[in-house]
């Protein structure tokens, strides 16, 4: 009998497949399909600080945001009192689900500042969820901020929801950081029980006709689930926090991969908006099938065997591979 339990942020799953924040994650009637489908535990869409900035009308000044632009800032945003059932809907989305599903339900904070919407995390814990996802998206566009202010600020925002709650925290990260492996380091030491490597920035795109710059979202490819590796796999070992890889998991193969990297769970979105709820059992068909064969008893055997630490040449993960990836490519046709 194959074992794909696993453990994310101190909280036992009985698969390694997570279904990530997204609208799918909205409605009990999904949830309770994704339970079925096989997978480990589900995070719901995230509630954002405007929302909760909003509801309290307690607008903190901060090093992102002066308080005179917010409210001018809130007139580019969609309804933020209903957009994903608005703070008093989700609190009843995380009681209900609580209620109806036996696999762990993690909450998402989307949020820049430390300030007085962190709160909210207490609020969220009292209204049953296991543990609460921490989005920190943050998008740095005043040239005068220093990259060291941003990452105190990530950990000021850390703690702060930290103190607020006793369930564990996990925290979703940006790649852009010019250190990213002491970035996660200073997470873990900031009190985050989890990394969730990486968040996936939408960049927006423009119309050429009516000279807008308009919003795109396009769902991921598998090749993205490469970045996720190389850092996880860099870091397992250097952090306390569990390690999840959200962003191109889309197969069996994925999962093995992000499990081999070091992490303890790989998240999935756009698989299953693309092919349907259905895709996890299939994935974790696979994945049996493929530990089967390759003689795999359990998913924590595998966890970390292709870490830095783990191979056999850890230069794969640095500058050397560049030299390497680049003198492999053969050219073909010169014109
Ligand atoms: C339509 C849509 C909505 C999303 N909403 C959220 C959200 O509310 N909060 C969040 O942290 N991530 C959100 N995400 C990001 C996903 O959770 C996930 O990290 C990302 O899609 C990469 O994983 P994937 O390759 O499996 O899609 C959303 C993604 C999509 C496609």
């Amino acid at each position: 009998m194959i074992d794909l339990t696993t453990t994310y942020l101190g909280l036992p799953l009985k698969s390694p497949i997570v279904a990530s924040a997204s609208p799918l994650c909205e409605s009990l009637v999904n949830i309770r399909h994704l339970e079925d489908a096989g997978v480990g535990a589900v995070v719901l869409p995230s509630l954002f600080e405007e929302q909760l900035d909003l509801e309290s009308q307690r607008v903190d000044s901060d090093l992102f945001r002066g308080s005179e632009s917010f409210a001018e800032s809130l007139d580019y945003l969609p309804d933020m009192h209903t957009y994903n059932l608005g703070a008093d809907g989700y609190l009843e989305l995380i009681r209900k689900a609580r209620q109806r599903v036996s696999i762990p339900v993690i909450a998402s904070l989307n949020g820049v500042s430390p300030g007085g919407w962190a709160r909210y995390a207490g609020l969220i814990e009292q209204a049953g969820a296991d543990a609460i996802e921490l989005n920190i998206y943050a998008i740095i566009t005043d040239p005068n901020i220093l990259g060291a202010d941003v990452e105190r600020n990530y950990c000021d925002l850390v703690r702060q929801v930290k103190a607020n709650v006793s369930i564990p925290v996990a925290v979703k990260c940006s790649h852009s950081f010019s250190a990213f492996a002491n970035m996660g380091k200073q997470l873990d030491a900031a009190g985050a029980n989890g990394l969730v490597v990486f968040n996936r920035f939408y960049q927006p795109d423009f119309d050429i006709e009516s000279l807008e710059v308009v919003p795109s979202l396009t769902l991921s490819r598998p090749q993205e689930l490469l970045l996720r590796l190389h850092w996880v796999a860099i870091l397992y070992g250097w952090v306390r926090a569990d390690l999840a890889v959200t962003g191109g998991v889309h197969s069996a193969q994925d999962v093995l991969k992000s499990m081999m990297a070091g992490a303890n769970v790989a998240m999935m979105t756009s698989a299953l908006l693309q092919n349907g709820i259905d895709h996890a059992t299939l994935v974790l068909k696979d994945l049996v099938c493929w530990m089967e064969v390759h003689e795999y008893e359990s998913i924590r055997q595998m966890r970390g065997s292709m870490s830095q630490r783990s191979v056999s040449d850890p230069t794969a993960f640095e500058r050397g591979n560049y030299m390497r990836v680049l003198s492999s490519y053969v050219v073909r046709h010169t014109g």
